[in-house]
């Protein structure tokens, strides 16, 4: 019998897949811990929105009825948010989601995708899983977008732009002076994806702003997610905004459900929880305060960015993680080009303080 590789599409023998971390059940047993302490996935150190929490309780005795294949109230609820209409929205079952839903809709085989470096995996993901290929951009020397040299990359072959601001892992900025020069420049031919999972918790006033006119130019897609600001990742509900000729073609690859019943219910419960979001802020800039202050006392350098999370130079960022294990804090590392670096998502205050306090026992400081 021939080997079912070969019946496999070209390409996808070439994915590495995804290999999730250990459970904490199986760490604490590894590492003979009685705790661990998370920071390695930028996740809510608050927990979830109490209002969406309690909507999740609400609906759990409807779970025998398929939910609502068009997320109708969800949407309405997010383009009022925006002040855009439903038609402008298109949810996900997280912006993962979205981002392969986009790859389905515009790639061809040969087609390319132009990302910066380093920046979020799944952009990757979507293009090879077309056969697409990938134009790699790095940031420049301070972890700022090249707009030129992506603008450089550019061929007729160019399908999607990304963009991911506030950049993950660098928390850096695309300013929306960037994202005009980025239209102006590229063809008509190809899509520029705007990625704001953490543009939430950015305050700079030249960071991206979704102005509704932005959304005339057919050209724009900007991505939110309510894994992060809002504390559902487990839920795995993410949005897009864009014209609505985009979505009428992205629908038609979209899987009937794609979004659960108790995620709908939870995420319009979450965008009403104007109390948690303005937690979750402020969270994060007293979390940013506390690491760059501890990062300044210790000599390492901070990347100064306006995420739930930052960028520190330890020298060895895969070594300094496996150290930090051996305490029970869980950073990530091992980024393209930050190689020296970890990065720290925001925790609780007591975690921040054990993540600092366990990282001066490993650097010896
Ligand atoms: C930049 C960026 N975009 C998208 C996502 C995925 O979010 P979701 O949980 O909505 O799939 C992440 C998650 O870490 C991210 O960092």
């Amino acid at each position: 019998m021939a080997p079912i590789a070969n019946q496999v599409r070209p390409g996808i023998s070439e994915i590495q897949p995804y290999v999730p971390g250990l459970t904490d059940d199986e760490l604490k047993r590894q590492y003979g811990l009685q705790r661990i302490v998370k920071l390695n996935a930028n996740e809510n150190a608050l927990g979830p929105s109490p209002l969406a929490l309690q909507a999740v309780r609400e609906e759990l005795s409807t779970l025998h009825h398929y939910p609502d294949g068009s997320s109708g109230l969800l949407r309405e609820v997010i383009a009022d948010f925006h002040h855009m209409t439903a038609s402008q929205v298109m949810v996900g079952n997280g912006s993962d989601d979205l981002i392969k839903l986009l790859s389905e809709t515009f790639l061809d085989p040969g087609d390319e995708v132009i990302m910066p470096v380093p920046s979020f995996s799944q952009y990757a993901f979507g293009a090879a899983i077309m056969g697409a290929k990938v134009h790699h951009v790095p940031l420049r020397e301070n972890f700022s977008y090249d707009v030129k040299a992506m603008l450089a990359a550019v061929t007729s072959r160019t399908k999607l732009i990304y963009a991911c601001s506030p950049n993950n892992p660098t928390a850096t900025l695309l300013t929306m002076e960037q994202v005009q020069q980025l239209l102006e420049g590229m063809p008509s031919s190809a899509v520029l994806v705007l990625d704001l999972a953490y543009n939430d918790y950015a305050s700079n006033p030249n960071r991206v702003t979704e102005t509704t006119s932005l959304f005339d130019d057919p050209r724009v897609v900007c991505l939110h997610t309510f894994s992060k600001l809002y504390g559902l990742a487990g839920l795995r509900v993410g949005y897009g905004l864009a014209s609505e000729e985009v979505w009428e073609f992205v629908n038609r690859v979209r899987e009937p459900f794609n979004v659960n019943r108790v995620a709908q219910r939870a995420a319009v419960a979450a965008l009403g929880d104007e109390a948690h979001r303005q937690a979750s802020r402020v969270h994060a800039v007293q979390s940013r305060e506390f690491y760059l202050e501890q990062a300044h006392r210790l000599g390492i350098q901070a990347v100064p960015g306006e995420a739930n999370f930052v960028l520190l130079h330890t020298g060895d960022g895969q070594k300094t993680m496996a150290a930090l294990m051996t305490y029970g804090v869980m950073v990530r590392a091992g980024f393209p080009g930050v190689e020296e670096y970890i990065r720290v998502t925001f925790g609780t205050e007591e975690e921040n303080n054990i993540c600092i306090e366990s990282l001066e026992k490993v650097l010896h400081l």
